[in-house]
């Protein structure tokens, strides 16, 4: 078959994620062996939530909780404000989770009043206005659900990892520190992967991922506060990318002390 005419006007073909970053590091397969271990301990520790923003690492730990058939429910905080490309995501990922009842899935949502109260009185565009706006935004659309996704849990389990950004260079595989204030273990089985490890995983397993990881979005929230990145970019670069380098958190992950590791 004769490959297709290009005009010198054409764009480029895009390569997608998989293409681009599916490279395992010499020690995916130990470090597969340790996040299997630590969903192992983090089903044991009683009742357990996956929270899963459909990221590319958090497709592969659904993956592994469906693989192992582990009592593990999956919450996704909608915010109202997510991408068209996410929220086709999550419908995808419902219909998967129904076939495996030992880890239902759950969808959060803001308080609807609350929600609207703030965009009426600060305005859709608030989360651009200040730091303080927008963590009241992100207290309203994120943590308020999050803290009803956690009532009555023992342990949450996450996608951070070490490499995503300097705040997050210390994760470890098992995070007591939110004990203090949440009163919850914190479970974080990807903590030692490469990017290129969650993209070996994805593609070796047929792993279904966000379409907006092939545009350039390593790291996806909210629509507003979130953009692509460019060629040498940090990872999350493109998140509340308007902020300083030390705001950019939303909340989600605060610590207080050191963790422990596994
Ligand atoms: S964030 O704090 O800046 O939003 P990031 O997008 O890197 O965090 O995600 C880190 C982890 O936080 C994810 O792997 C997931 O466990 C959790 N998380 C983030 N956003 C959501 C969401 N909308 N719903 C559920 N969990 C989320
Ligand atoms: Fe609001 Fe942006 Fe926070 Fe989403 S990430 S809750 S849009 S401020």
């Amino acid at each position: 078959m004769n490959a297709p005419v290009r005009f010198p006007s054409d764009p480029a073909p895009r390569a997608s994620a998989i293409e681009l970053h599916a490279r395992p590091s010499p020690e995916f397969e130990a470090r597969l062996r340790e996040t299997v271990v630590t969903l192992l301990k983090a089903a044991a520790t009683g009742p357990v939530s996956q929270a899963s923003s459909l990221g590319a690492e958090d497709m592969v730990i659904t993956h592994l909780i469906n693989a192992h058939q582990l009592p593990i429910g999956i919450f996704v905080l909608d915010t109202g404000l997510l991408h068209a490309e996410t929220l086709a995501l999550l419908e995808q990922l419902k219909a998967q989770q129904a076939a495996h009842p030992y880890a239902p899935l759950t969808v959060y949502q803001p308080v609807p009043e609350a929600a609207a109260e703030f965009v009426a009185r600060e305005g859709a565009d608030a989360m651009y206005k200040s730091i303080a706006l927008r963590k009241a935004c992100c207290a309203i659309r994120k943590l308020e659900p999050l803290n009803r996704a956690l009532a009555g849990k023992k342990a949450w389990i996450t996608g951070l990892r070490r490499e995503q950004s300097g705040a997050r260079a210390d994760v470890p595989l098992v995070d007591r520190s939110e004990q203090d204030n949440r009163g919850l273990l914190k479970y974080n089985p990807l903590a030692g992967w490469s990017w290129g490890d969650v993209w070996h995983y994805i593609a070796t397993r047929a792993v279904p991922y966000n379409p907006l990881h092939d545009q350039f979005y390593p790291s996806i929230g909210c629509a507003p506060c979130t953009r692509a990145i460019a060629l040498g970019e940090d990872f999350r670069a493109g998140r509340w990318w308007w902020e300083d380098e030390t705001a950019k958190e939303c909340g989600l992950h605060v610590r207080q002390n050191p963790g422990v590791a596994a």
